[in-house]
């Protein structure tokens, strides 16, 4: 019998449950009515009787042995199944998981598309990879046009007879293209704002950079006139800014347009009293318009005596950075949360 006590009590201690189940079935094998250790009591009636207490006390062991055992195989099962999904609490709060937000780029883009969109203005898109006839020939820049420069444009293609005219091609230095891909695929009348990436050979710096995004806008119909143009962008100032925000329109000169000008906001900041932002002087630069010039309409097979137009093109950096005041444009392509996560809530 002893013999038998001392098999049973390693087997006892090596036992390992992996389910409930398992468990069970080691409970009843040792510890049930008919199970193991009471039917080794029940043959303690054939133990010599002087051996009688001795073996009581072996046999108390076996069973507190079996006892403890399914006790600490329980509670570790049980622990399992709870940080585990069948069993769990489903009232517990669930794990923090962090929400992207959108960039302050788009916010801003949206708000733009939102705004030309309430007068009548659709949206697309051209290639960013761009010829030469629609990024500066067809906009009516000279041959000698410094903007064509290699300093300014990255060629895409080093080699100067890639197109069959001989010019190269190179990534759009801005969104004017798209004005000359509409209008050489549509008629007038034509409405359509046209955001979108640009790129510059430009040293990257607090103020600048080689990548950044510009929405271009162009509506030509008949009589079109520069009272249609300021009237338009007023609007925007006034939607985009706040009430109240004032415009005024520079000459400027831009190959495309003519007359060309540049449009100031009153600075928001300071209420155009002056501060750093507006450098004292009360208004803001935010982007360059004009009446586009009668040889683009017919580079691109527009009468121009029939039709007239505007165009204006913006910055959305320049844009989100006088919005949000924000003083380094590289912050925006660095992607870092604890920045973007600012402008979720904000427009
Ligand atoms: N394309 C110009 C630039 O990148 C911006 C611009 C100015 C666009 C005047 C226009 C415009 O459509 O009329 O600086």
């Amino acid at each position: 019998m002893e013999e038998k006590v001392n098999k049973y009590l390693g087997e006892i201690k090596e036992f390992a449950a992996t389910g409930k189940e398992q468990l069970e079935e080691f409970r009843i094998k040792f510890l049930s009515k008919k199970g193991i250790v009471p039917s080794l009591f029940a043959e303690m009636k054939s133990v010599a009787p002087e051996k009688r207490k001795e073996m009581g006390q072996f046999l108390n062991e076996l069973k507190k042995t079996a006892q403890l055992k399914v006790e600490e195989l329980k509670s570790s099962l049980e622990a399992k199944t709870e940080s585990g999904s069948s069993n769990a609490d489903l009232s517990l709060p669930a794990d923090y998981i962090s929400l992207g937000s959108r960039h302050p780029l788009s916010i801003v883009r949206n708000k733009i598309i939102d705004i030309f969109s309430r007068i009548g203005y659709g949206v697309s898109e051209g290639p960013e990879i761009e010829d030469d006839w629609h990024n500066f020939t067809a906009l009516n820049f000279p041959e000698e046009h410094p903007a064509r420069d290699m300093q300014d444009t990255f060629f895409i293609d080093k080699n100067p007879d890639n197109l069959p005219d001989g010019s190269q091609v190179a990534l759009r230095t801005h969104t004017s293209s798209v004005q000359i891909r509409t209008m050489e695929n549509e008629q007038p009348p034509i409405r359509t704002i046209f955001p979108g990436r640009v790129f510059r050979n430009e040293a990257i710096s607090a103020r600048a950079h080689c990548i950044f995004h510009q929405v271009e806008g162009l509506y030509i119909d008949e009589n079109v006139s520069f009272a249609d143009l300021k009237q338009s962008l007023y609007y925007f100032a006034t939607e985009m800014f706040g009430e109240g925000t004032k415009t005024r329109f520079r000459p400027s000169y831009f190959p495309f347009t003519e007359p060309s000008a540049e449009m100031d906001i009153s600075c928001f900041i300071c209420d155009g009293k002056g501060c750093n932002v507006c450098k004292y002087t009360g208004w803001v630069e935010i982007l360059g318009c004009g009446m586009v010039d009668p040889n683009v309409l017919e580079n691109c097979n527009i009468d121009s005596k029939k039709y007239t137009g505007f165009a204006f093109g913006m910055g959305i950096e320049r844009i989100t950075m006088l919005k949000y005041q924000i003083n380094d444009i590289r912050n925006f392509f660095e992607n870092d949360i604890r920045f973007l996560k600012q402008f979720e809530s904000a427009v």
